[in-house]
């Protein structure tokens, strides 16, 4: 409550400051970071507050987001790339970006990509590992870390955002914790007129509306959909060639999975068909279920160690899937005349049931 009404008294007195907006800051040619260059550190410890990744180290490759998004986040990297076209129409190009969304559903290497296509160097900083440091210096640290991202020509990527919210629930920290989130806060606010911030978190509904509205931009990438999750199987199983009915079946099972926990999979059953190479895919992924044990998220991959008649029944009413028979079939290594027994017996039990 008390750290709200400081919030909000700061966000007045930023609102009454005349608005001597310099824009022309963000033109006007910043440091370059080398190879060279050392992330700013802890001064007592030495120990970095951020990482430093040079456009070129950048591996390509965009995560496999729906197309409206997709081409939202390159309108995004166009404005960016015309800011100073923005800036001489006396517009201030929105410079802070928030990005949520579950683990795993590429967000980090989204604002890795950004700042690759942007030709600039990101300094990431990991808020949720920095918190603690910050705190031991009473702000000092936060200041390091900003005039350093402010000094140079960068993309500034405060990674597990919500840790600065985390924090604030603690009621032990309750007065050095202000110091640091409003530290954390108002340098955001000072950054807008000199370079890109992207900020990422898994948990946005930590953040309150004082943090939310900080933000010019706001993304949530959201888990892929069966037509999104057919081009990432496509991608991470394209060395083991699959079909297509066995690339739809896949995407099918791994219903409720993000990005990075299909790409988890692809990784652990070509691990597993090279030590063993007269297993099948089906015996790969059974395998797979089984290690992966707790995963509520699995609803239909441990159905597969359980029982194939109930799975066949299954997939020949998943709208998504639209396989014959024989294609279940010989997914599951069963025969057609099997695949059809199963269907009928299971309809004759609906049939009863009703
Ligand atoms: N939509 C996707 N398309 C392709 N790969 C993905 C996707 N989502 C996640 N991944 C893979 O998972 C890895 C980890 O994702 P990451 O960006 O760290 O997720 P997040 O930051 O949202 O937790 C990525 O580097 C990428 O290889
Ligand atoms: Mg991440």
């Amino acid at each position: 409550m008390e750290i709200d009404g400081i919030l909000k008294a700061e966000a007045k007195t930023a609102t009454l400051q005349p608005s001597r907006v310099i824009l022309s800051r963000a033109t006007t040619s910043r440091e370059r970071i080398s190879q060279k260059t050392s992330p700013p550190v802890d001064r007592e410890t030495a120990s970095p507050l951020a990482e430093i990744f040079m456009p070129e180290d950048i591996e390509e490759g965009f995560p496999i987001l729906r197309k409206e998004l997709s081409s939202a986040i390159n309108d995004l990297i166009e404005e960016w790339k015309s800011s100073s076209k923005l800036v001489s129409h006396g517009l201030r190009p929105a410079t802070t970006c928030l990005i949520y969304g579950l683990p795993g559903t590429g967000k980090t290497r989204m604002a890795m990509q950004i700042a690759r296509e942007l030709g600039l160097p990101v300094v990431l900083a990991r808020l949720d590992g920095l918190i603690s440091s910050f705190l031991g210096t009473t702000g000092r640290n936060v200041a390091n870390l900003f005039s350093f991202a402010n000094r140079y020509e960068c993309i500034l990527l405060l990674d597990e955002f919500d840790a600065v919210a985390k924090v604030r629930d603690d009621p032990h920290e309750l007065g050095e914790i202000k110091r640091v989130v409003n530290a954390i806060l108002q340098n955001i606010d000072t950054r807008r007129e000199i370079g890109v911030t992207i900020a990422i978190t898994n948990h946005e509904q930590l953040l309150d509306s004082a943090v939310w509205r900080r933000f010019d931009v706001r993304l949530f990438i959201p888990p892929p959909s069966f037509e999104e999750r057919v081009s990432i199987i496509n991608c991470y199983f394209s060395d083991i060639g699959t079909s297509e009915e066995t690339v739809k079946f896949l995407a099918w099972l791994t219903e409720g999975l993000t990005g990075s926990d299909i790409e988890v999979m692809a990784t652990n059953i070509k691990r597993h068909r090279i030590l063993r190479p007269t297993v099948d895919l089906l015996g790969a992924l059974k395998y797979y279920s089984i290690t992966q044990a707790g995963r509520s998220v699995y609803r239909y991959m441990e159905l597969l160690e359980k029982s194939s008649s109930q799975m066949a029944v299954m997939m020949n009413e998943a709208r998504d899937l639209q396989l014959s028979q024989k294609q279940i079939g010989m997914l599951l290594s069963v025969s057609q005349s099997q695949v059809a027994r199963w269907i009928k017996e299971n309809s004759k039990l609906t049939d009863h049931a009703k």
